[in-house]
């Protein structure tokens, strides 16, 4: 097989970068380890920034997130029991909208079948050849064959743990990693919304985040050990937990339901940097991870897509190669602001086990200035909202 972009990973990045070269009219090719099923029903983030938003709808897959998604004009910071908006949409003139990645993984898989675009589920054994070439190649198993693909460029959108971050040679790669001696235990809940907005609580016990999915059903995380056994949580202590954590002095209440998904999330901050090798380009997870206490991972995914299809348009209609020379560092510099953001958001809300007193009062002196100050509040939302 023969194409211009060969893609590496069906998740936001990859299909979203199959689309946008697509209205540009490059063809690419997208391989996927997964099945259809499986990308299309794993739960993941839920917050699109304004940028993300406008950049769905113009390019015209944005129809089912603008009538389903949730528009919010403002976050709760909780803590000391009581409840602090953060006003996003009078402090930035911009919102953010709540809708599922998998809803965007939908409609984005969908909008490549109706145009004839080809996405590969289910392919093994992935591996990158000749990057350094001006004929980089994908070979793999598909359907008990062992196809290739060559391409004028290679796309690694597969995530944390795909094969297109290690095939860069490691004398080229610098890594930057933190991780966090805490997780966090995700529900999904068959609820009323409890709260308009979502809720970031500090707790002495460690933070919690009311969220939701839609008016039926509720998402709500709260800190954990990242070891920890979904076997030692029955619904009964989740709730116990959550009800701890988020008590307060005014009346505002969870409202409880069935809850039918449980899950840990590991906590991670990472970047690759540069985000290229050769014919190589890495966008999304595959290049870096935030822990997801300022809700950026996928919005950072779409913003290295925007930037580098529209590097690759010019590339491929001037032969013009300046966009693309400078993809990585023009990608890496919002990603280090996300990755700043994201560890501040984390330090300033968790329970570290090495906390003392003293820690937890600055926690709380830091929240404070952050819901009295217009400036340090600003910080936050644009920082937010994108
Ligand atoms: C979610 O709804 O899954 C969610 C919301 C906000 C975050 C992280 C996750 O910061």
């Amino acid at each position: 097989m023969k194409t211009q972009v060969a893609i590496v990973g069906a998740g936001p990045a990859g299909l979203l970068l199959s689309h946008l070269l697509h209205l540009e009219g490059i063809a690419s090719v997208v391989i996927e380890s997964r099945t259809r099923e499986e990308i299309e029903a794993t739960i993941r983030a839920g917050v699109l920034e304004q940028g993300t938003v406008d950049l769905l709808a113009q390019s015209r897959v944005g129809e089912r997130m603008q009538r389903e998604g949730l528009r919010h004009e403002g976050i709760y910071l909780r803590f000391a029991g009581v409840s602090h908006r953060i006003a996003l949409s009078e402090l930035t003139g911009r919102a953010i909208t709540v809708y599922a990645q998998h809803e965007v993984i939908k409609d984005l898989v969908a909008a490549r079948l109706a145009a004839g675009g080809t996405i590969l589920f289910g392919v093994k054994d992935a591996a990158l050849y000749d990057l350094d070439s001006d004929s980089p190649k994908v070979r793999f198993r598909h359907e008990n064959a062992l196809p290739e693909i060559s391409g004028d460029f290679i796309a690694g959108c597969d995530g944390f743990h795909g094969v297109s971050r290690p095939s860069i040679p490691s004398r080229h790669r610098h890594e930057f990693t933190r991780s966090y001696p805490f997780g966090w235990f995700g529900i999904l809940v068959e609820a009323p919304a409890s709260t308009d907005e979502l809720i970031y609580a500090h707790h002495e016990r460690g933070f919690a985040l009311v969220s939701t999915r839609s008016p039926q059903i509720q998402r709500l995380y709260f800190q954990c050990d990242p070891e920890d056994n979904l076997k030692r949580w029955p619904d009964a202590r989740i709730w116990e937990e959550l009800h701890t954590r988020l008590a307060g002095s005014d009346d505002w209440k969870l409202a409880e339901g069935r809850i039918f998904q449980k899950g840990i999330i590991a906590m991670r901050s990472f970047v690759v940097e540069p985000m290229r090798y050769g014919r190589l380009f890495l966008a999304g997870d595959a290049a870096h991870i935030v822990p997801p206490t300022g809700a950026k991972g996928l919005n950072l995914a779409v913003n290295d897509v925007r930037v580098l299809a529209s590097a690759f348009s010019r590339y491929f209609k001037s032969k013009d190669e300046e966009a693309l020379a400078a993809y990585s560092a023009t990608a890496l510099k919002r990603v280090w602001r996300a990755e700043h953001f994201s560890w501040w958001m984390t330090s300033m809300l968790h329970r570290f086990h090495d906390d003392t007193p003293f820690q937890h009062r600055i926690q709380l002196a830091e929240l404070d200035y952050v819901v009295n100050s217009k400036a340090k509040a600003l910080t936050l939302a644009e920082n937010y909202v994108g």
